[in-house]
């Protein structure tokens, strides 16, 4: 059951309208870090909304250049056990191995899959929406009250761990998005000064 408004039709006017709640949401809100995270995963039907809320990203030529891969339970840790066998092969296997952790300690990962399309649109810009989609679904599960965290590491870029994913040719992983209830509450990290990294065009003088 979800606790979404229905979604707007097609065609449906959307009214802009302010929302201090979400804005203080966003002023404070701080991802957890991927080993906090336990049990209770979102349900059903609450991994259902946050899929939904995830893919009204902006998106250019409205391709869905994505798709969602959900790991849970059992299924997450047959995931796991292959990566090890994976890296088991590898010179640096226990540095790998011990990578794993964040992959292993969360109740549930999404894996944000960038499936690029051919055409007009440049893959820059699929590649960016897929980050947004990301970004989107950590914000929307810190906003159901659940811990949340992006994460990529070796095993999102290695080819033998993205085909035990079932990624086709030309696609990507954007992220694992590890989503739980944290058990302790993530501090504050240190935070680019925006203003040093914001300036306003003017025109150059004549
Ligand atoms: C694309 C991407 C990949 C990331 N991969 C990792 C990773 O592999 N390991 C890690 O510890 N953090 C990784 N991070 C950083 C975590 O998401 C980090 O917890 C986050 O930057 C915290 O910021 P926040 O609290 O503002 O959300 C990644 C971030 C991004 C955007």
């Amino acid at each position: 059951m979800s606790s979404l408004p229905p979604a707007p039709l097609f065609g449906e006017p959307l009214p802009v309208a302010p929302s201090q709640p979400v804005l203080d949401f966003l002023a404070r809100r701080r991802s957890a870090s991927a080993l906090t995270l336990t049990a209770p995963a979102p349900s059903e039907g609450q991994l259902a909304d946050l899929i939904r809320i995830a893919a009204r990203v902006p998106d250019h030529g409205k391709l869905a250049p994505w798709r969602f891969v959900i790991l849970d339970g059992e299924d997450k840790a047959a995931f796991a056990i292959r990566l090890e066998a994976l890296a088991a092969g590898r010179p640096d296997a226990a540095k790998l191995i011990a990578k794993l952790g964040k992959l292993k300690a969360p109740p549930m990962a999404v894996a944000v899959i960038a499936s690029p399309r051919a055409g007009e649109i440049p893959e820059w810009e699929q590649l960016m929406s897929a980050g947004a989609v990301c970004t989107l679904l950590l914000q929307a599960a810190g906003a159901m009250g659940y811990g949340a965290n992006w994460i990529t590491d070796w095993y999102a870029y290695d080819p033998e761990a993205t085909a035990v994913l079932g990624l086709a040719e030309g696609e990507r992983v954007a992220g694992f998005v590890f989503i739980g209830t944290a058990s302790e509450p993530p501090a504050e990290r240190v935070r680019p000064d925006e203003t040093a990294l914001t300036t306003r065009w003017t025109p150059p003088p004549a």
